[in-house]
């Protein structure tokens, strides 16, 4: 059987593009847990929270979860917040190696800030100092990876690299 591999990491480090490219490189299927609960609910996931809540979306996300860990040669990017809910990270770990993307403040203030409007923790106007208040409250949960990359500096082809030499 072959392991999953799992993204996991702030918003706007990079889960979906690194995602989607180490895949097609390993030969694994990319599957993005914010877009396949879209797919499945028919909603965005800024609808899921407006109309239903956070708590709706992080059930939405655990059961996400678990039905990803039941399938393998994945390459999978959860959402920046997955790793608030331990067991979510203890499922995905059946089956899969936990990879951490980091970035700093700045780059995810910058990154985010291209797609304004499509995350809702990040609502209205924020800083890269909001942003670092954050990275420190969920500072804790993202140490539970087996790899760590940071993707500051760096292009996606770098990133990529990296990955696959700590893979092997
Ligand atoms: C969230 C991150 C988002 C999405 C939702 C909540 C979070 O995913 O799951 O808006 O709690 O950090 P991305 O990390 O892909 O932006």
């Amino acid at each position: 059987m072959k392991k999953n591999i799992v993204l996991i990491g702030f918003m706007g480090t990079g889960k979906s593009s690194v995602g989607s490219k180490l895949a097609m490189k390993l030969n694994k299927e990319f599957v993005d847990m914010d877009r396949e609960i879209e797919n499945i609910s028919g909603m965005t996931v800024t609808e899921i929270f407006r109309r239903f809540g956070e708590l709706r979306f992080r059930s939405e996300e655990s059961l996400m979860a678990k039905k990803l860990s039941l399938r393998d040669n994945l390459v999978i990017a959860t959402g920046g917040g997955t790793v608030l809910l331990p067991e979510n990270i203890e499922v995905l770990r059946q089956n899969g190696i936990i990879i951490l993307l980091e970035a700093t403040a700045q780059d995810i203030h910058t990154r985010v800030s291209r797609k304004k409007g499509t995350r809702p923790l990040l609502k209205g106007s924020y800083t890269a100092e909001d942003i670092q208040h954050l990275l420190d409250e969920r500072k804790p949960y993202y140490d539970c990876a087996d790899i760590r990359v940071n993707t500051s500096s760096k292009d996606l082809d770098a990133v990529i690299e990296e990955i696959i030499n700590e893979l092997n």
